[in-house]
């Protein structure tokens, strides 16, 4: 296979040429569950050799040497919390000249490192490099032999970034202490030592212990059934970026909801969760019938405990999800379709960098609303489509031009960076531009085929326009220009081809808040006992700055906002309340901070109090928050909050 990255039949050029691409672990073809052979894995550097993609997040010399394996042997010590053990990595050498491996680490200490040699372990030199606060510490290892195997022992710290460490009364049971991870962005140098690039892509295994009655979960292969004796094994034949690699443990049960889709969570969510997500097996089959094959083996879902920072995050085989989502109507459950939808677009075909982090998340949320579309209908497909473009615009008023491209800039300062509605809406409503161009049956045949040809590949933006240009933009020239291709992807703010979506059932919520007011309407009038969550979001959505505290009253007496069981309609209520300074909110905005972790949410929220002069009362509130945070939302608001 080579890559022509300036095609003959069109006069675009991916400007700023710096990436180009870098192919890993080639595996292509249908069934599945799919365990692409050792060849293939390794056949990796051959073409990354032609073009090279630079992350600049990693210190690893992945010019010189690859991981093409890694298994994990760890104790999980809730007391101490560290996990304690051995990583034994698979090597695979690329320069005959290599004298070294570098690996990422971040918080670990490291008691011996050694190569296998004649079957015996050898004990080698390493160096541990001074820590960067963005990047942890090279690990240096000595391999002037090319060793295949290393085995380094090691123990992470209690504030590991990737590691979630909660005691037994911040659980819903509080019957055993949890721990979850959270590697994506950079943090799984934080669990293990490793090449943490989405470059690389790597199979694992691992085994771990726990106290008795804990169970402990990975991404990756998994009896639901197993018994929970303290001893697991696990197993992902399927080649993944490290940020992908995935460990919960603690009081936890299994319902399961199909055949091969179920949910875990802590006993007493467990039943609620199954409920909530019953529609999964619906969204798969959407999936699958739109996209090709699930190439995963099982499909199953954790609910953490609400510190979870994130509203899900797409690990693979076992997507970890807030407990946010419980809303009691599945009305939230696109998150459940983002997650599930990642398992085409960035596990099976993953960003090379974080500067393409847009080929990640544009088209999983491009494919989640699809999903929507195909189980719930279009109107709410376009209600979503509708909401997520009101927090791109607000995103793009407030970034830095250069952040507002899809390409992330050479210089981007850290990987979060790069997760804007910018990468997720802009991105989505790129490909519903090229949707519209090219029509929808051929867009769908386009992203069926690029999912199978780049599965567990990892590629930048360039690598895409590439394989755009030459299959489906080869066959219909006329149907896009190059300038406006250029705009979407390089270009800053919004291009003027953007199709704004319109949502009629959120005309007539717009017309009845004008009404109400401008003292045409009583709220009591106001149809809102039809009202989905989505309506409500962007009725609270559109409320004026300027409301009085009599109107502000009136609302929340009327519908009991404040304490609101859904959390995205508390929160929308929320963000209005410190707008204007609407103080018998506070006290239930005080509970929400200290039980709900969920950054998009937290995140937001202290930064209005410190915007709108309640800096003072937000510290306090965060005092009593942040034992209850993950290390990643505390870093954040540390910052929010000048701590
Ligand atoms: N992969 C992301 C979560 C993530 C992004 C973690 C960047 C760490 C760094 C996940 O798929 C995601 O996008 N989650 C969203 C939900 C979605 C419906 C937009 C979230 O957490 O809000
Ligand atoms: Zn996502």
């Amino acid at each position: 296979m080579t890559f022509d990255l300036a095609s003959p039949f069109s006069t675009f050029r991916a400007a700023p040429l710096i990436g180009g691409l870098i192919l890993l672990a080639g595996c292509s073809g249908g069934g599945e569950p799919e365990t692409p052979s050792t060849e293939e894995v390794s056949a990796v550097k051959t073409e990354a050799e032609a073009f090279h993609a630079t992350d600049k997040f990693t210190y690893a010399n992945t010019d010189d040497v690859i991981i093409t394996h890694l298994h994990l042997d760890l104790a999980i010590d809730f007391d101490a919390k560290v996990l304690s053990g051995d990583a034994v990595i698979d090597l695979k050498w690329l320069n005959d000249e290599a004298t070294k491996v570098i690996l990422d680490t971040n918080d670990l200490t490291i008691s011996a490192v050694s190569y296998e040699k004649d079957g015996e372990w050898v004990s080698t030199g390493m160096e541990l490099g001074e820590d960067d606060p963005l990047l942890g510490s090279k690990l240096t290892i000595e391999a002037d032999d090319h060793p295949t195997k290393l085995k380094i022992s090691y123990q992470t710290r209690p504030g590991a970034q990737g590691l979630g460490w909660l005691s037994a009364e911040t659980t819903a049971n509080k019957t055993a202490p949890f721990l979850y991870s959270q590697a994506q962005t950079i943090n799984a140098r934080s669990i293990a030592p490793l090449q943490d690039t989405p470059m690389v892509r790597m199979t694992y295994s691992a085994h771990l212990t726990t106290p008795p009655n804990v169970l402990a979960i990975m991404s990756a292969e998994q009896d639901p059934n197993t018994p929970k004796d303290g001893d697991y094994t696990f197993s992902m034949p399927q080649p993944i970026p490290s940020y992908l690699i995935a460990i919960a443990a603690g009081d936890i049960d299994f319902a399961p909801i199909s055949g091969n889709i179920g949910v875990y969570a802590e006993p007493g969510v467990v039943e609620k969760a199954a409920w909530e997500f019953a529609e999964t097996p619906d969204m798969m089959t959407a999936a699958e019938g739109t996209y090709g094959p699930y190439r995963w083996g099982r499909y199953d879902l954790i609910v953490l405990p609400p510190s979870f920072p994130f509203g899900g995050m797409e690990n693979p085989r076992l997507s970890f999800m807030t407990p946010t989502l419980l809303a009691g109507d599945k009305s939230l459950t696109n998150v459940v379709a983002h997650e599930l939808a990642h398992s085409w677009s960035g596990n099976l075909v993953t960003n090379a960098t974080w500067r393409d982090a847009w080929l990640n998340e544009g088209f999983t949320s491009y494919v989640e609303n699809r999903l929507m579309e195909l189980v719930y209908g279009e109107d709410r497909a376009v209600m979503e489509q509708v909401l997520g473009l009101q927090d791109l615009k607000r995103d793009v008023a407030e970034l830095e031009p250069e952040l507002t491209s899809l390409k992330m800039p050479k210089d981007l300062a850290n990987p979060d960076d790069a997760f804007s509605q910018v990468s997720y809406v802009k991105g989505q409503y790129f490909l519903m531009f090229l949707e519209q161009r090219f029509g929808r049956d051929h867009f769908d045949a386009f992203l069926k085929e690029y999912f199978d040809k780049f599965a567990f590949q990892s590629i930048t933006t360039e690598v895409f326009l590439d394989h755009f240009r030459k299959t489906l933009w080869a066959a219909h020239p006329e149907a896009v220009t190059d300038a406006e291709i250029q705009e979407w992807v390089y270009g800053t703010g919004l291009p003027d081809t953007l199709i704004e979506p319109a949502s009629p059932a959120f005309d007539l919520v717009d017309e009845t808040r004008s009404e109400w007011l401008a003292g045409d309407l009583a709220l009591s009038d106001i149809p809102t006992t039809d009202w989905t969550t989505h309506e409500w979001l962007h009725f609270l959505g559109g409320l004026p700055d300027d409301m009085t505290v009599e109107q502000f009253t009136e609302l929340d007496e009327t519908f009991g906002l404040s304490g609101h069981q859904n959390a995205e309609i508390a929160y929308a209520w929320y963000m209005n309340a410190i707008t204007a300074n609407y103080e018998p909110a506070y006290p239930a905005l005080e509970e929400f901070l200290i039980r709900v972790g969920r950054g998009k949410f937290i995140y937001r929220l202290y930064q209005a109090l410190e915007d709108n002069g309640k800096g003072e009362w937000a510290r306090e509130v965060y005092a009593k928050a942040r034992p209850g945070y993950h290390p990643i939302a505390q870093t954040r608001i540390d910052g929010i909050l000048g701590l």
